[in-house]
């Protein structure tokens, strides 16, 4: 028997199907039984009369739970009152897996659906997230392809750090310790050498104890790194591959964002729109004159002053050359203002902050050294990163960007968890 997805046979519309799927809801009656039936395409309703059936199979249709597996054969035609607009008249059915009392209803709160997750990811709201997902990841490896980027690997398990010392997660290497990788940034920046041009999508790890909306301490993490560039050729790529994943989204999944709610006309103008840039000093004067905030220069900014500063856009903005000392030890300098680094984040509207982080990278050995030091770290963890500007280095950077913020900023989600099918945060390690 050869079985057509749901979506298929509701797009031949009429005559004989063969589908299968999971009951999604069950009701039913004496006479008739109705089934609403998923699978990864759709749903549809199935109906079922009980003369087309002997007792024996009656009663088993009558004992069907949702999330039961089934492969029914029938009559398929429009029926405007069924939710996706055809239903089924069934004259096969067989049961294929059984399921009692699927441990999932609306009752449970945010907690029990995460120990539950493993089931709750079969819901339409999971379902439509991880399909945005799927699309997001394939336009992000689209885009880097198409403007003849390597993908390239960088190790997980590392020496040294990068980015903030306190938020690595040390691990046991047999007798030595060792780090879960936070950025793939330092070895890329050794194959950046012979390949010039590199992106990768890769879990990267950040010992973060505060549970916030935005923080996942297992992401995964898109990452470019480009020879011979600019911050502000940078930054163009950033704009443009972020209007490319969304523009993908919007023509793609459609059906997702109106499951998921989702207000396509905030996503629309960052499709057209170039996104603004400022620098941090112009940051600091929104703030003071527009929002009423006084930061002291050199501060990073935290959270709720980039919601602030980007409340009233309705794309994401870049803003550059932040404090240098406030930035991690491979920004380098502006020559022209030795005080800010040659860097930029992206923030994202809709209160969904920093959405990408990149910078220019410090070739400058003894800089690099001075840096490490008032940082505290080990120079010795950092003898390779030191050899590979010592030969031919060349002006280049690139950034990183956290794709489940991404995610969750396209699908309008109120918190990042639901960007990942199992997410890891500090009070969230299982299933
Ligand atoms: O700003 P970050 O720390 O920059 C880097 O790691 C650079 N080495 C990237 C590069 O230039 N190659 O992290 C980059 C992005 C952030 O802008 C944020 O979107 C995301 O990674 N990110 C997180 N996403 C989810 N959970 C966390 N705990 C995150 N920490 C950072
Ligand atoms: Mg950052």
């Amino acid at each position: 028997m050869k079985y057509t997805t749901i979506q298929e046979a509701i797009t031949k519309g009429k005559g004989p199907v063969s589908i299968h799927g999971w009951v999604y809801r069950e009701r039913g009656s004496n006479k008739l039984k109705f089934i609403v039936l998923r699978d990864s395409t759709n749903i549809i309703q199935c109906v079922l009369k009980k003369e087309d059936f002997s007792d024996k199979e009656w009663e088993s249709i009558g004992k069907v739970q949702i999330e039961a597996s089934m492969e029914l054969e029938g009559e398929i035609k429009e029926d405007k009152r069924a939710p996706t607009g055809f239903e089924v008249q069934v004259k096969k059915f067989n049961i294929i897996g059984e399921s009692n009392n699927f441990p999932i209803n609306k009752d449970l709160n945010e907690e029990l659906l995460g120990d539950r997750r493993h089931l709750w990811l079969r819901s339409q709201k999971m379902t439509a997230i991880m399909k945005i997902r799927s699309t997001v990841l394939g336009a992000i490896h689209e885009y880097f392809r198409s403007k003849k980027f390597y993908e390239f690997n960088s190790p997980l398990i590392i020496p040294g750090g990068a980015e903030d010392g306190p938020t690595m997660f040390e691990i046991k290497y047999f007798d030595k310790k060792m780090n879960l990788a936070q950025t793939w940034q330092l070895y890329a920046e050794a194959a950046l050498y012979s390949l010039e041009k590199i992106y990768c999508i890769a879990p990267s790890f950040r010992a973060e104890k505060s549970s916030t909306s935005r923080h996942l301490t297992e992401y995964w993490h898109t990452e470019m790194e480009v020879a011979w560039t600019s911050l502000n050729e940078l930054m163009d790529y950033a704009d443009e591959m972020v209007k490319f994943v969304i523009s993908k989204v919007l023509k793609e999944n459609k059906e997702e964002l109106k499951i998921l709610g989702r207000d396509i006309k905030k996503l629309e103008p960052s499709t057209k729109k170039k996104f603004p840039r400022m620098t941090y000093d112009e940051a600091l004067k929104i703030l003071k004159e527009k929002k009423k905030m006084n930061i002291p220069w050199g501060k990073d900014l935290r959270t709720i002053e980039e919601e602030k500063l980007i409340e009233d856009y309705d794309t994401p903005v870049f803003v550059t050359h932040y404090p240098k000392e406030a930035m991690a030890f491979y920004k380098p300098k502006d020559p022209n203002n030795p005080k800010t680094a040659v860097c930029f984040d992206m923030l994202a509207p809709e209160g969904n902050g920093e959405l990408i982080g990149g910078s220019m990278r410090d070739t400058d050995i003894e800089e690099l050294k001075k840096s490490l030091k008032t940082k505290g770290e080990d120079l010795e963890d950092y003898k390779f990163y030191f050899d590979i500007h010592s030969y031919g280095a060349v002006p280049h950077g690139g950034y990183g960007l956290g794709t489940e913020r991404l995610i969750k900023w396209i699908c309008g989600l109120d918190n990042i968890k639901d960007a990942i099918a199992f997410p890891r945060t500090p009070t969230r390690s299982s299933p």
